[in-house]
């Protein structure tokens, strides 16, 4: 299984981790990685420092890391904005560190998956998938890029035993979305728990969620009970999307 240092990816790995999963931990910095391997419970842990900045280094770094039965594909964000300040190098970039490192990633372990007829590739995209952001142009466009190249996929791997799904996370409480709610306050003039107290009036659960919520998700997507879900996404949210 291969996961991340924080946020979502670190819940990931505590979840995998707690049933009895071998899990490497993936992030900027090896002695991070390797803090992060080194907490989380079982045995069998491993890390290994890659940039997703550098598309052809992450899959580079991921094959010789790997094999991998399990891959959490769990790029970082892109900067906001909006569309009319979308440049060709800002769109460029977005596809940059969030499309092409994760075929990357894709193209290093789906052969061995194939080989062993077995293996689960589960994304972490956005809600953007299902309703557009404005103030996050560049995401928006390039997940609804990482979605159809899931779904392509899935078609490709699913004789082959390995499915693909996307897990949709709403407003999960990590480091990016406090410093996201951050920026929201300074923008609007208010604090960031004023901008907190209104995003949870949107959240029908009442609560932000966490990132043991989507470990727990990805953690049924990535075992045997989950063998007939593939090509999809399923949103772990709290009901705050609205749409059907
Ligand atoms: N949190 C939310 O509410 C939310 C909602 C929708 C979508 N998402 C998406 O979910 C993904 C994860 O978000 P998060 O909230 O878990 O973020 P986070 O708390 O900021 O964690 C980011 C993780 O990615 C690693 N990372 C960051 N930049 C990297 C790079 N260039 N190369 C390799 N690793 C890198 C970090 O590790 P190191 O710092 O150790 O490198 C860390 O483990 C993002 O794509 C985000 O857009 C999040």
């Amino acid at each position: 299984m291969l996961c991340g240092t924080r946020g979502i990816g670190a819940g990931v790995a505590l979840s995998l981790a707690r049933r009895g999963a071998a899990v490497t931990v993936s992030g900027r910095d090896a002695d991070r990685a390797a803090a992060a391997a080194a907490g989380l419970p079982g045995t069998g842990h491993g890390s290994f420092a890659c940039d997703f900045a550098d598309p052809a280094g992450v899959a580079a770094a991921v094959a010789a890391a790997g094999p991998f039965d399990i891959v959490l594909l769990n790029t970082p964000g892109h900067p906001p904005g909006p569309v009319d300040e979308l440049s060709a190098e800002g769109l460029r970039s977005a596809f940059e560190t969030m499309l092409l490192p994760v075929r990357g990633v894709v193209d290093a372990v789906l052969p061995g998956m194939r080989r062993n007829r077995w293996g689960r590739l589960i994304a972490i995209t956005s809600s953007s998938v299902d309703v557009p952001i404005p103030g996050l142009a560049g995401s928006t466009v390039v997940r609804s890029a990482v979605r159809s190249y899931l779904k392509l996929l899935a078609e490709s791997a699913g004789p082959d035993g390995v499915t693909v799904n996307h897990v949709i996370p709403g407003k999960v409480d990590t480091d990016r979305l406090r410093s996201a709610d951050a920026a929201a306050a300074r923008r609007a003039g208010t604090s960031p728990d004023a901008v907190r107290a209104a995003t949870l009036a949107e959240i029908p659960v009442g609560r932000y969620g966490t990132p043991d919520d989507v470990g727990e998700l990805v953690s049924f997507l990535a075992g045997d009970a989950a063998a007939y879900i593939t090509g999809t996404g399923i949103r772990c949210d709290g009901g705050y999307v609205r749409a059907f």
